[in-house]
């Protein structure tokens, strides 16, 4: 019988975590003031992060050693498996290879505690009782309740309101971890009732409750903020997919041509990608990188390449992206974690330098390809890993025409277990592909400052 899953020891579990920053061939733009819009330090990170995190945001180390006690956390669920497509594969008639990471066999069902864990870690190891965070689709809130309650932490979760609608499920998660769950926009700050002044029944945004979150920490002294994507840490921490990947194409025998990941603010696609990005940057490969995102929230495929805030208040520091404006709400899509209007600055340079690729798919096409997924090879993907998935049943299809037997990784970084309600809309014909104008987007980028 042929091989199909590819499965590591837990002794192959990574020491540390890796840093592409240092091997980029290019000097990022830093965070500026948005006063004086000179370059911030550290410091301005101080009221919202631990030491050992903002070290790590600004470190020039390539490899940041992963303490014993978080290895001891991930190997709950770490290494997880890389498979081989082999179902799919037949079904489409390829002649490519289709090998998937599948983080979904984590306790909350995506790569999200990756982060969660250490972030809850150096929080505790620094006396912060409590953390506070925004969610989309609920699968970050649950990490991170997940993570805090593993750690003794408290945690406060503005989910917006659009997923805690959608997703009832995700919240009750949450609060079995001991999470406190609120609809974002919320009346408890500032930044939520001004909101909700304006648009009483908006659906909500990551920006939107990235404000509330962060509004929270800055005015409870026993409190911090955690993020779950777009930070340079947060992607360093993602870095375990990749390097476990790398060892385990190795086992295959095979080594990717072309590597995939959906993108929301960028913490998965950089953990699967970012290892194998070092290998075409210091070992000569040649992998194409594609990073896919929802036609709905074209981030890095409409998007301006420019200063931005990470949150709808403008509360953060400015940070070089690619943006549709931090007052740009996306449409209410299923897949809820794709709905920011920035990026990872690293990932949106990598784009921007030409070093990786972007695409923008619909929601119905992306459903129809998770379905087929799942009655290939059985796992309901999360609706953002979908995005991935409809694009390498392209690339799959774009190998049958050329006869090329490329061989395809991609990240399926969470199963949609709770996102039926959104395949049950799609089976029933019910999904609407929604997508901004170009108008919309110009009005939404014009107001971008500076
Ligand atoms: C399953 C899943 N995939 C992808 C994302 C997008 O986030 P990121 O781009 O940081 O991986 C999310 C975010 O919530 C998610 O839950």
């Amino acid at each position: 019988m042929e091989t199909t899953k590819f499965l590591l020891d837990e002794k192959a579990l990574p020491e540390s975590w890796y840093n592409l920053i240092p091997d980029l061939p290019f000097q990022l733009e830093p965070p500026l003031n948005p006063a004086t819009h000179e370059p911030v330090g550290p410091e301005a990170f101080a009221a919202i992060f631990p030491e050992a995190i903002i070290r790590q945001e600004v470190t020039g180390e390539p490899h940041v050693p992963i303490p014993e006690e978080v290895r001891e956390i991930y190997s709950l669920w770490r290494p997880t498996p890389l498979l081989r497509a082999r179902r799919l594969e037949r079904f489409l008639d390829t002649p490519a290879h289709i090998y998937y990471k599948y983080e979904g066999g984590s306790p909350t069902g995506s790569h999200k505690p990756n982060t969660a864990v250490p972030q809850a870690y150096y929080n505790r190891e620094e006396g912060v009782r409590r953390l506070t965070t925004e969610t989309g689709a609920g699968q970050w809130g649950s990490s991170l309740a997940f993570a805090c309650g593993v750690m003794g932490l408290e945690c406060t979760v503005y989910m917006v309101r659009v997923s805690y609608d959608q997703k009832p499920y995700r919240r009750i998660m949450m609060q079995t971890y001991g999470a406190e769950v609120h609809a974002s926009p919320t009346d408890l700050t500032q930044a939520g009732r001004n909101i909700l002044e304006e648009h009483p029944d908006s659906p909500g945004s990551l920006g939107i409750a990235i404000s509330e979150a962060v509004e929270d920490a800055v005015g409870n002294d026993d409190a911090k903020y955690s993020l779950g994507s777009v930070l340079n840490h947060v992607l360093l921490h993602q870095t375990v997919i990749g390097q476990e990947a790398l060892q385990q194409m190795e086992m295959a025998g095979e080594y990717p041509d072309i590597v995939v990941g959906c993108v929301g603010g960028g913490s998965n696609f950089a953990g699967i990608s970012f290892p194998f990005i070092r290998e075409n940057l210091k070992n000569a490969k040649d992998t194409r990188i594609l990073a896919v995102e929802p036609a709905s929230c074209p981030t890095l495929t409409k998007g301006r390449y420019t200063y931005d805030f990470g949150d709808t208040a403008g509360t953060t520091p400015l940070m070089k992206m690619y943006t549709l404006g931090h007052s740009f709400v996306p449409a209410g899509i299923h897949a809820g974690g794709l709905r920011y209007h920035g990026d990872s600055p690293v990932i949106s340079a990598l784009v921007h330098e030409g070093l990786i690729e972007a695409r923008a798919y619909a929601q119905n096409p992306t459903f129809e390809a998770g379905v087929l997924f799942a009655r290939t090879e059985g796992i309901v993907p999360a609706p953002e890993v979908a995005h991935a998935i409809k694009a390498v049943l392209d690339l799959a299809q774009e190998a049958k025409e050329s006869g090329e037997q490329n061989v395809i990784l991609f990240n399926l970084c969470g199963h949609g277990h709770f996102d039926l309600a959104a395949y049950e809309q799609y089976l029933a014909g019910n999904l609407v592909d929604i997508e901004h104008s170009e108008e919309e987007i110009e009005r939404a980028v014009a107001r971008i400052p500076g």
